[in-house]
Order: C-alpha cells, then structure tokens, then sequence
C-alpha cells in the first residue's frame, strides 16, 4: 500500500494541483532566486491575500538583491510594518549582505549552502532550491508534516527528532523524479495543505471534496484524520502589562527607537514602561494614581537621566485606550497615557524622536501602534501612508 503511494504521490498531486491548485499567484511564474526568496519568507507567517498586496510593492521598493543590501535597515523595516515577526526583515538584509559578500550577489543552487544564510531554514532553502533552480529538494513545513503524518498514520510527536528525521525522509523519497516538475509539486504540496489537507476542516472530514488519497491515507482508512499529527498541548501563553506614553506637541509625537533583540526590535514606538506579569485582573502600575505627574509618567518609560526634562510645559495627561497584542508566545496589555506639551522638549540620545504624524508612514512601527496613530493622524486629516 504504502511503496504505491510513494510510487504515484507526486503524479497524483501535480494532476491535483492542474484541477484544484492555487492558480496565477504573482510568485509562481518566477525562477530569480531574489525574488523566490522574498515570497517565500514573506510567505512564511503571512496570510496569502496581504502577501498579494506587499510582495509587488516590496519588489519595487527593493528589485534586486544588490538594491536591498544597500538600503539602510530602517527602510527594511519600515517597508516590513505590518507584516509581523520583524526578525524575518532583519534577516532579510542581513542575507542580502550574506548574498552579496560571500556569493558576489548569486543565490547559491544547493539547498546545503542555501540554508547557511540568515533567516533561511531547511525546508525554506528546499522551497527555493526547488522553484528557483528545479533541484530535487524536499520541503518540509508545518503542512507537509501534516499531510504526511496522515497519509502513513505517523502517531508520533513531530517535535520530536526520530519522527522529524522520518518525516524528511518521507518527503525525499516522494519527490517527482523529473527536475523540471519540482515547482509545481512543491506548490501543490504546499497548497494542498493549505487548502484541502487542513488542520481543522480537511475535505475528508467535511465531505466538500473528494480526496485523490482518500483510499490510501492511513489515518482516513483509520477514522483518525482529526487526530493526527499528534498535538503537544501548549501551556497558555503568559499575559503582560506596560505602560506607554503617548507625548505629543503640536502635530507632533515622540517615538523611541525599540533595541533590536527585544520584541518589535528596531521598531519606532511609544516609549514604554518594563513589562511586568499580569496578575489576575491587575491594572497598569500608573492607573493606581490618582494624579499622575509628567514626571512620575516619565520615570516609568525612560530612564532617570532623560527625564530631567522641563516638565512644566505640559498641559494635559489623560488615561487612554488599553490596547491588547497577541505575540506567538505572550500576550501584552498596553496602557497608553496621552500626554500634550505646550513645547517640544529637547530629548538627549538617538532613540528618541519628535515626528510629525504625517510623517509616520517614512518609520517602522509595530502595527497595533501604527493603528493607534493613524486614528490620530486621521482625526486631524492626514494620510499615513507613504
Ligand atoms: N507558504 C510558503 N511558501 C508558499 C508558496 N510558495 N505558496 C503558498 N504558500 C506558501
């Protein structure tokens, strides 16, 4: 049962993918390694319908390797807003300095040198060997995992090494057999997990579409489709306060450069208070004040020295939204205190910025203080956007 399903497995896809694939997507036609490698990190934790909209605009923002090497990080970064998981960005220009240094600005073909670069896994250095240079290497995401976990009935966490070393070699041994049918297979694998071999609704279950492996998928002939792969249950993911300060003068507000190993690292944001663990229903330290100075304010988001500003020249403080974010491994609730100055107080240091709103769309900015300023921005008439 099994050596047949291998036997056939990639025919059987590619003909799926002719029928039920995703079809025109802009990346698709493509064979310039730049430009596979900048869909595929993009498409890496985002959703296929904002990649529609970002990648030709990171294209012509950055059209070739040479040209993102050069930029300065800050552009990346600010091209990136809101696409999430800011680490990919950084990686990004630091592999396209990688590109240009060690492989005079040529993406390497073998899926082994392709994975020494910054930012690019195993199974993201197969996808690129595989679209860009037709090289018979296997991908293996979270997708791929699944569907193959199903077909031969793996009951094994994937987390675990044994089960993960089997699962490549699974996904080596079905490879299509000619070089030139390595896209379409690696797409229609990827789409086929995407769309119909999915977590929760595969068609199996829901009975909208009749699988090409229904008869020889082991965990549908077992009734365990559901079930596997196996799922490690996760702990709840701890939940955080700060506090965030929200200066402003004129159409101007202050933003801080974030250090760049933190969370939204090298980001421009609200200057913010440390984060302490959210106990059940506490407040924000700051709202356990009646009256808040500026410069009680102050001392919570920046350090001592930066404070002894002339705070006198402020004219209102007010509690404003309490704004939620969802990290992969933390949840944060920030409070935002709004702050207007009768003058714009002179910051010491490079991490501290006044910046008129209507130029905000020139930074990088972690979206949920992105939508925060554009509702500003928009209640005074402005438009973000670059
Ligand atoms: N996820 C990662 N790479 C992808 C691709 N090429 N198409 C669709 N989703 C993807």
């Amino acid at each position: 049962m099994s050596e047949a399903l291998i036997k056939h497995f990639a025919t059987k896809l590619i003909a799926w993918h002719g029928k039920d694939g995703r079809q025109g997507l802009p990346w698709q036609s493509i064979r310039d390694p730049y430009a596979v490698w900048v869909s595929e990190i993009m498409l890496q934790q985002t959703q296929v319908a904002t990649v529609l909209e970002r990648y030709p605009r990171f294209m012509k923002r950055f059209p070739t390797v040479k040209k993102l090497a050069a930029a300065p990080l800050d552009d990346v970064l600010a091209e990136w807003a809101g696409l999430g998981y800011y680490t990919r960005a950084r990686n990004l220009h630091a592999c396209a300095k990688q590109v240009m240094e060690e492989f005079s600005g040529k993406f390497p073909e073998d899926p082994v040198l392709l994975e020494q670069l910054k930012g690019i896994g195993r199974s993201t250095a197969g996808a690129i060997a595989a679209f860009a240079f037709h090289e018979r290497a296997p991908i293996l995401d979270a997708n791929v995992k699944r569907i193959l976990a199903r077909l031969f009935g793996i009951g094994g966490a994937i987390q675990e090494k044994a089960v993960n070393d089997e699962l490549w070699l699974l996904a080596k041994t079905m490879l299509p057999k000619k070089p030139t049918d390595m896209p379409v297979y690696t797409q229609a694998l990827m789409d086929f997990g995407a769309t119909w071999c999915t977590s929760r609704k595969p068609v199996c279950v829901s009975g909208a579409k009749i699988c090409p492996f229904a008869k020889e998928c082991q965990a549908n002939l077992s009734d365990q489709v559901l079930l596997l792969p196996r799922k490690v249950v996760k702990a709840k993911s701890p939940e955080f306060n700060c506090d965030m300060l929200l200066l402003r003068h004129g159409d101007s507000v202050l933003l801080q450069r974030r250090p760049d190993k933190a969370i939204w690292g090298g980001l421009w944001s609200l200057p913010e208070s440390a984060w302490r663990i959210k106990e059940k229903d506490s407040k924000p330290l700051a709202s356990d004040a009646v009256s808040l100075t500026l410069k009680e304010l102050l001392n919570l988001v920046m350090p001592e020295e930066k404070t002894s500003i002339a705070v006198k020249s402020y004219k209102s403080i007010e509690r404003g939204l309490e704004i939620k974010h969802v990290f992969t491994h933390r949840r944060l609730w920030m409070q935002i205190w709004s702050v207007a100055l009768s003058d714009a107080v002179k910051f010491s240091g490079e991490d501290l910025k006044w910046v008129p709103l209507r130029q905000l769309g020139k930074y990088g900015l972690p979206q949920p203080i992105k939508l925060l300023l554009q509702g500003l921005s928009l209640a005074r008439g402005d438009d973000l956007r670059n």
